[in-house]
This record gives C-alpha cells, structure tokens and sequence, in this order.
C-alpha cells in the first residue's frame, strides 16, 4: 500500500473526484477528512466509504473560501484522525459565461473558491507543517483550462491558471521544509466513462472525444490514482510538477489530419 501510516484531508470531498481520491487514498491505507460546502452529501460520502473502512474516515463542513472555515477543516481534521499529512485540494466551481455577460459577482466567486480557497487550505496546513516538521505533500486540483481557453472560460481558465501559479510558487517556498506541491490538470471528467460520439450527448462531450488520442472521457479514478501517486513518496523528487491527465487532449490540435495530405 502506497500510503500507510498517512492521514489525508480532502476538500470537495462530496464531490466527483474528491471522493474518488478519499476512496483511493483509503485503498492504499491512509485515513481521510473529506471536506465540503454541502454537508450533507459529504456527511453522506464518508458514511458510505466509512463502511468499507471502518474508523478511517471523518468528514467536516464549511465554505473553503472563508479563512475561518478552512482553518476549521484543519483543526477538525486533526481533532478526528490526527493532524493530516497530506492535503488535497479537489473541490471547485466551474460556471460557464461568455466575457460580455459575466457579472462581478460571479467572477469574483470564481475566483474565491477555486483561488483563495486553495491558498487557504495550503497555507493553514503549511503553517503547521513548518512548525511540527511534518514533510506534507499537497496535490491541488487544476484543469487543462489553465492552458487551453474556450468560450465562456475566462473566469475558470483564469482561476486555474492561477492554481499552476501558486502550485509553483507553493513548491519553491515549502520545498526547503521537505513539502512538496504538485497539481493535476485533468481533461474532461464526467460520472461515467463514455467511449464514442453520440447524438444523444453534448456537443462539447462529443467533440472532446474527437481530441482525445486515449479515446474515451476520464473517470474521476484517473484523477485518483494520480493523486495517489503523488501524495506518496513514489513521487518523493517530484515537486511543483503539473501533471496532466487528459487522455492526450493536452497535447495540441489531436485530431488534425497529417500536412503530407495539403496540396
Ligand atoms: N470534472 C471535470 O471534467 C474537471 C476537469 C478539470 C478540472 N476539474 C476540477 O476538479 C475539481 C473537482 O471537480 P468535480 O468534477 O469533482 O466537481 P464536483 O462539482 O463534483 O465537486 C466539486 C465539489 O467542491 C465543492 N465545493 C464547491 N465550492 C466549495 C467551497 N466554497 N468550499 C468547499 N467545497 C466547495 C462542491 O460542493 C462539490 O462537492 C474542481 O476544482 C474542478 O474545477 C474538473
């Protein structure tokens, strides 16, 4: 097991791939937080995964976005299962609006959840990482469209590229205290793997699969088992890494046929 020995908190726990991370990081034998705005579903999750792996799993409720709430996920976590050693940052909100109608409002929650919001939760922990030498491994959660812009993006691609930014800021500073900071752009994620186009689906989902060299939409337990990766010490000299797990989106204009064919 990958993680033994180790405590985990996990923001958006309640969600796709946050709760997808728990469940792995519980596989390879850590305990875990998971950490959400709705307490309900997150009570609900680690109920669940509580099941399958008894007194491993507890769970806390708040807006991460709120300096007091995500103090509160540490102080929680540590009071519950003991001061986490690792720290996963998978909630977020990705809200769809062309730049001519955006409000402030919703561009500035953009930003407060997936930017503030994962400062926070980084800084709290580093604070007392720093203070009781625990050598902590982050993983935060970004997106391809950190890199790759498309309409009505601007606030999230914004956002997550501000996610890369810090990551690699985050690495350079905490890197000398033995904390390492990497992140995971992911390409599209959806509940269920779908493999081929179809009219019954979304324009975007479809052309998705056209790019994707893989040739399928990711399942939340790609993210996952990279997270695993790392937050364990396989990944011990891999630090402010964005590691992209996209199925090849990533890579460019996939699905343009050769220039041999231009005449
Ligand atoms: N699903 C994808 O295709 C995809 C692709 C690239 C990146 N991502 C990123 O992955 C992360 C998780 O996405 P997902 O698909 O699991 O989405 P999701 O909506 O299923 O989960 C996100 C979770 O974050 C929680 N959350 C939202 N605001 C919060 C706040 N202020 N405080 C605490 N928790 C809050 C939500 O309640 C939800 O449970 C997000 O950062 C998203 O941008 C997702």
């Amino acid at each position: 097991m990958l993680l033994e020995n180790r405590t985990a908190l996990v923001t958006g726990g309640a969600g796709r791939i946050g709760r997808a991370i728990a469940d792995v990081f519980l596989r390879e034998g850590a305990a875990v937080v998971m950490a959400d705005l709705d307490g309900k579903r997150v009570a609900k999750a680690a109920a669940e995964l509580g099941a399958e792996y008894p007194g491993k799993v507890a769970w806390t409720a708040g807006d991460q976005s709120k300096p007091e709430d995500a103090a509160r996920f540490v102080t929680e976590a540590e009071e519950k299962l003991g001061l986490p050693d690792i720290l996963a940052n998978a909630h977020g909100i990705f809200p769809n609006c062309p730049l001519v109608d955006v409000t402030v409002e919703e561009w500035d929650s953009v930003f407060n959840v997936n930017v503030r919001g994962t400062m926070l939760t980084c800084q709290t922990l580093a604070r007392r990482w720093i203070d009781a030498r625990v050598k902590g491994a982050i993983i935060n959660i970004s997106s391809g469209a950190a890199k790759s812009g498309r309409p009505g993006g601007a606030h999230y691609s914004g956002s997550k590229a501000a996610v890369d930014a810090l990551t690699h800021v985050f690495a350079i500073e905490l890197g000398p205290h033995g904390i390492r900071v990497n992140a995971i752009a992911p390409g599209l994620i959806l509940d269920n793997v779908i493999t081929e186009e179809s009219d019954d689906l979304h324009p975007y989902v479809n052309l998705t699969l056209k790019g994707t060299p893989i040739g399928r939409t990711g399942s939340p337990y790609d993210i996952a088992e990279a997270a695993a990766f790392l937050a364990s010490e396989r990944s011990g000299w891999t630090t402010g890494a964005i590691l992209e797990v996209t199925g090849g989106t990533h890579t460019g204009r996939t699905h343009m046929p050769t220039t041999r064919q231009l005449r």
